[in-house]
């Protein structure tokens, strides 16, 4: 059993067991005067707690002021999943609890900032947070406002050092960005580049056509060819470097025997497009006459370039489009309250956003919820977010058949939900890297390599959870497991 979940048993304070001279004996009090002890031995109790039970619960709030009397105590501060213990004492006179009872209020309820639980048998005297709280105040007024100066100032200075962490989080991650932008911006632009001077060759050649006193049939049914071999290139099936090369060749050879001129600059733009030699022994039959071939395959050939100029350009704009969606997602990061959920809710929720890309995709959905799970404490948006990224990267896994199987349980005090595709898996070499910001191994327009670090952040920065791969061919796990009650400090 944890402290989180024990109970706490303690006898009732026993009013008017130590006189002001016992009080004296106990360091604190030392300096005390008669008039002060008596005011402490009025308002005091003391207290027996058997070997083994709980005195006070780290997160409780804050309300007794305890001096440990006899016996040995252990105190321990929550860290994750465990009861760190931080002390071990036996020390008559050691006070624990609501020891800043005498802070001014600044409207936050104060709670105990550790768990102390009973070794041995023990007594305690024990004050009330508020009357430990006043006898402070009221007697030790330059004292207090010493020890204020110096909690608000570490608590300000705390603030100063995380603000500056997040800066340079910060900092690193537009750096990252940036560099990521650039490469397809500097694509886009080499390629519009080139795409105006194709099309200003593409204007003169225009001209030359017609003032070699093409007729205007001939010229429109040249039209006609340009648009189907741009149409037979976009349905070309994907070739390898090897057989672009092959291509080229044999194309190349094809243009030389007809005299074309620039055959074999103009030969890679053919094979680059897919276009083979059948496609341009079809070309060359529908020409009225043999003289135009060399005209018609340039014309052709400044078509395919500027189709392939135009699809670099998409693929550069729409990778720049995709890092900026994704860079959005940072700064939605809410820091908003916790608001309680069933985690059912948000799973459904983007399983209907998405389901243009799962169900259309051809991928078979299967749920396996246990409906019987408590609410947990999130921020629904961010966690949405989270189960988007994880669905997005299964079902590109599966690339277009397979099972995403969303499963959700408990275990111990976590909430576990897990996203499983029956995709390839990830390879061991890559596991421990594909929660890093822009790792990705997708091709250029497909991943941004943010998904995972942006899910990394929201469950375990954000939500005191964890996240976590299994994966082998077939079956690939990404298990989320989120807290059941607030974390400490979220
Ligand atoms: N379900 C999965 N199956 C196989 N590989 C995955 C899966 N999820 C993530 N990965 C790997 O992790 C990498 C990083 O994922 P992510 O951060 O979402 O970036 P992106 O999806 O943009 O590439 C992916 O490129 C892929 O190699
Ligand atoms: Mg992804």
């Amino acid at each position: 059993m944890t402290t989180e979940t024990e109970e706490i048993r303690l006898s009732p304070c026993e009013p008017g067991r130590l006189t002001p001279a016992e009080l004296k004996t106990l360091f604190l009090f030392e300096k005390l005067t008669d008039d002060q002890l008596a005011w402490i031995a009025d308002h005091g109790c003391t207290m027996r707690v058997a070997g083994g039970g709980l005195v006070l619960r780290e997160g409780d709030p804050a309300t007794q002021f305890f001096v440990l009397l006899s016996g040995t105590v252990a105190l321990s501060r929550r860290v994750g999943q465990d009861d760190v213990q931080t002390s071990r004492t036996e020390q008559r006179g050691v006070y624990m609890g609501a020891t800043n009872a005498y802070l001014r209020d600044d409207g936050v309820p104060r709670s105990y900032l550790g768990s102390m639980r009973a070794l041995s048998d023990s007594e305690f005297f024990v004050l009330s947070a508020e009357d430990f709280g006043w006898m402070m105040r009221e007697w030790f007024p330059m004292a207090i406002h010493l020890l204020e100066g110096l909690t608000l100032g570490m608590r300000s200075s705390q603030a100063a050092i995380g603000e500056r962490q997040r800066l340079q989080a910060l900092g690193a991650l537009s750096a990252g960005l940036m560099h990521e932008l650039n490469n397809p911006a500097a694509a886009a632009s080499r390629a519009t580049g080139a795409l105006r001077e194709r099309v200003a060759g593409m204007r003169m050649k225009l001209g030359k056509l017609a003032k070699g006193k093409v007729p205007p049939d001939r010229l429109i049914a040249l039209l006609n060819l340009q648009e189907e071999v741009i149409e037979r290139a976009a349905k070309a099936p994907v070739r390898t470097a090897m057989q672009i090369a092959d291509l080229e060749d044999e194309l190349g050879d094809w243009m030389d025997e007809r005299g074309i001129g620039n055959a074999w600059d103009v030969a890679p733009v053919f094979a680059q497009g897919g276009i083979d030699t059948e496609c341009l022994l079809e070309v060359e039959s529908r020409l009225e006459s043999p003289d135009l071939l060399d005209q018609a395959i340039h014309w052709i050939g400044y078509a395919l370039e500027t189709e392939q100029l135009m699809s670099d350009i998409e693929d550069a704009t729409s990778r720049v489009s995709s890092l900026v969606n994704a860079a959005k997602q940072y700064s939605h990061l809410d820091r908003s309250a916790h608001q309680w959920i069933d985690v059912h809710t948000g799973l459904d929720s983007t399983l209907v956003m998405l389901s243009h890309k799962i169900t259309d995709g051809g991928i078979k959905v299967v749920k396996e919820y246990d409906r019987s799970l408590p609410q947990i404490p999130v921020h629904p948006a961010e966690l949405n977010q989270v189960w988007t990224n994880l669905i997005d990267n299964a079902v590109q896994a599966m690339a277009g058949s397979g099972t995403l199987t969303i499963r959700t349980y408990q275990e111990d005090e976590r909430v576990v939900v897990s996203i499983g595709d029956t995709g390839p898996g990830v390879p061991d070499g890559i596991k421990k890297r594909v929660f890093e910001p822009f790792f990705t191994t997708k091709p250029v327009g497909e991943g941004t390599g943010l998904g995972l670090d942006i899910s990394y952040r929201i469950v375990v920065n954000g939500h005191g959870g964890d996240i976590s791969l299994q994966s082998r061919p077939g079956d690939t796990r990404f298990l989320v497991r989120l807290p059941l009650s607030e974390p400490a400090s979220a």
